[in-house]
């Protein structure tokens, strides 16, 4: 998809790789730039006002685990708009001390947005089509003990939008579903890792044990999986390099004869 010019929205677009994926999107020469997000960063909304003045930069306050929010902020949003090109599920808690937020702010919410955009984007509805992106994990395609909630709501990301990414939906609703999968990436998200964790580590695990990816090199390559991904692919975002998946057949349903 050629950004130029298209409606974006991005939910949790104040985060650590949202900031990032936002400023390219808005070098994209995009025309409308929508952030749902919990919390207003007023100084940067007010910068990229300042430097994009062709574009329609807003922000919608959405708790994702509202679903009320949800709708009135996709509401306000299309009278504001008229339609939506593209939209980013970006919001994250990585947190196993949480465990019903981490389904209600990973899966739940993704879930509830995915379902709200799909009615204003679906073709065979009053939609024009598009591209949703939902951001899941490495948690997402390979289970992290570690992070075990988290990586349970991460595989639900990964098989909902694999599961939307059919090619008999794409063709009625004329709305691609792309899974991308980051790596360990330096943002707010892997903060005092050590105590949010299933169970406590014997040994120290941060982000200095790991080896990370800057939060620009993601959102770059995040921008890129937007232009060129196909409907159902899933993405590994991980160290600076971007790679479709192919993912394995576990299973096929056998049909009657
Ligand atoms: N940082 C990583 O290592 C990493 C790795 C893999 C996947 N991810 C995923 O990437 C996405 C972005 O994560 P990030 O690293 O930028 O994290 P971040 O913590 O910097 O940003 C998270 C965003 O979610 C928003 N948010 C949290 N709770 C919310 C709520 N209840 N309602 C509305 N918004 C809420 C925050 O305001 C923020 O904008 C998340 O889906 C995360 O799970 C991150």
């Amino acid at each position: 998809m050629d950004l130029t010019g298209k409606n974006v929205v991005y939910l949790g677009g104040f985060g650590g790789i949202g900031q990032k994926a936002c400023a390219q999107l808005l070098e994209r020469q995009i025309k409308a730039l929508a952030i749902f997000d919990l919390t207003l960063n007023e100084q940067l909304l007010a910068a990229w006002q300042a430097q994009y003045p062709n574009t329609d930069i807003f922000y919608q306050k959405v708790d994702i685990t509202q679903k009320s929010e949800i709708e009135a902020a996709y509401k306000a949003a299309a009278e504001r708009l008229g339609h939506f090109d593209v939209v980013v599920n970006g919001i994250g808690l990585m947190n196993d001390n949480f465990v019903e937020l981490t389904i209600q702010i990973n899966l739940l919410g993704l879930i509830q947005s995915s379902f709200i955009a799909l009615e204003h984007m679906d073709k065979s509805k009053s939609g024009r089509g598009g591209v949703v992106i939902n951001i899941s994990s490495v948690a997402g395609i390979q289970p992290t003990p570690l992070m075990s909630v988290y990586s349970a709501a991460k595989h639900g990301v990964t098989a909902f939008t694999r599961g939307l990414g059919s090619a008999q939906f794409y063709e009625q609703t004329g709305v691609a579903f792309i899974t991308v999968c980051p790596g360990f990436t330096d943002t707010p998200l892997l903060f005092d890792m050590m105590n949010k964790m299933t169970f406590k580590p014997r040994t120290t695990i941060d982000k200095h044990t790991h080896k990370v990816q800057s939060p620009e090199i993601c959102a770059s390559n995040l921008v890129k999986v937007i232009e060129q991904g196909k409907n159902g692919s899933v993405w590994l975002l991980e160290l600076g390099e971007m790679k479709e998946l192919d993912m394995p057949v576990m299973w096929r349903p056998t049909l009657q004869s």
